[in-house]
């Protein structure tokens, strides 16, 4: 695997030579160990299969301006999958046991790791494994954690452009209370709608605004801002409490930005957009500006089509921080040699 794969294939479809794993027997987790990426041997009944008890993260390690990893809001997104974890009542792994994994994945693929604005994507998954049709009202008596690593670049192709979103003001993304989990079927219950708008509007993205409420896009958080506000929706089991959305929000007050968090209706957006910015927040999206947002056939131009300077502000101030070249004020960095 060249250090440069990641430049030419899509996002996440490259990965590291080693994984880790570790297999839980219903009791405890064994002792995590690296062994190379490839098939896994999983029962067909398995209960992931059949009754989708899958949890994963998504987080990042950084190369820093002088050559130190540095894993991003470790803490966070552990606690996030610990959290996702209890939900699917699979077994939520030790904070010290999936930090050591993920750390091993990161110094394995120490060579692998590209320069900014490239990076690693950690991809902790969690799966229920235990072999047993019978048991869509049971949780899986087994389970398998492993660590994947894949060198990435930008996730949506095309460097820094503005997105096109389409507004789905039926339909949730999940139901209401799972949002907040990080698991694949919630994935899977979007992927029609993200085809459609895809298809039908080359969009790029879903906001999801069930009943007119604004909640987030099929694989980020949604934010709206100016010269002097960020508004986002408030944290709510509706929606993935997003790691990159709450960094924004710290980083925002630090630079002065009014933050509000509250609800706001498809219309509300609509008028602030004439005006303001839009943007989408996710460890793969980073910050990613929204061009226009189209609903129900008619295309709402947003900051004038453009990435707006809020947007690229922010980001600019996100991945600085991730790289290094600003101090961490605020502790969000384990850099690991
Ligand atoms: C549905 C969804 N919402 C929001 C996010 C953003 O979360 P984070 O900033 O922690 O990556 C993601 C993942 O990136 C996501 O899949």
């Amino acid at each position: 695997m060249s250090a440069a794969a990641h430049e030419t294939a899509p996002f996440g479809a490259v990965f590291t030579e080693k994984l880790s794993m570790s297999r839980w027997d219903g009791e405890r987790f064994e002792e995590p160990h690296l062994e190379p990426v490839g098939p896994i041997p999983i029962h067909p009944a398995a209960h992931v299969l059949h009754y989708s008890s899958s949890v994963f993260e998504g987080l990042k390690a950084h190369r820093g301006i002088g050559g130190e990893l540095r894993l991003f809001r470790l803490d966070r997104h552990i606690e996030r999958m610990q959290q996702s974890a209890r939900l699917l009542y699979l077994p939520a792994p030790d904070k010290e046991l999936l930090e050591r994994m993920i750390i091993e994945v990161v110094l394995e693929a120490r060579d692998a790791i590209p320069q900014p604005p490239g990076s690693l994507y950690l991809r902790p998954t969690l799966i229920g494994t235990e072999a047993n049709i019978g048991a869509a009202a049971a949780p899986s008596k087994e389970a398998l954690l492993y660590v994947l690593a894949s060198p990435v670049g930008d996730y949506f192709s095309g460097a820094i452009r503005p997105l096109k979103v389409v507004v789905e003001s039926h339909r949730p993304r999940s139901t209401p209370s799972f949002g907040m989990a990080k698991t694949g079927a919630n994935y899977a219950a979007a992927l029609g709608l993200i085809m459609e708008a895809k298809h039908t509007h080359a969009a790029d993205q879903v906001l999801f605004a069930p009943g007119g409420d604004v909640q987030e896009t099929g694989a980020a958080n949604f934010i709206l801002l100016d010269d002097r506000r960020v508004l986002t929706k408030p944290l709510d089991p509706s929606f993935l409490p997003g790691v990159t959305r709450d960094s924004v929000l710290v980083i925002a007050r630090d630079l002065g930005y009014e933050v509000i968090e509250r609800d706001f209706t498809i219309e509300e957006m609509l008028e602030f957009a004439e005006s303001g910015e839009a943007a989408l927040s996710g460890t793969a999206a980073v910050l990613a500006g929204v061009g226009t947002i189209l609903h129900e056939g008619r295309a709402h131009q947003v900051g004038g089509g453009h990435v707006g300077p809020n947007t690229l502000r922010l980001r600019a101030a996100l991945t600085a921080l991730q790289t290094g070249s600003t101090p961490d004020t605020h502790g969000w960095i384990r850099t690991i040699g």
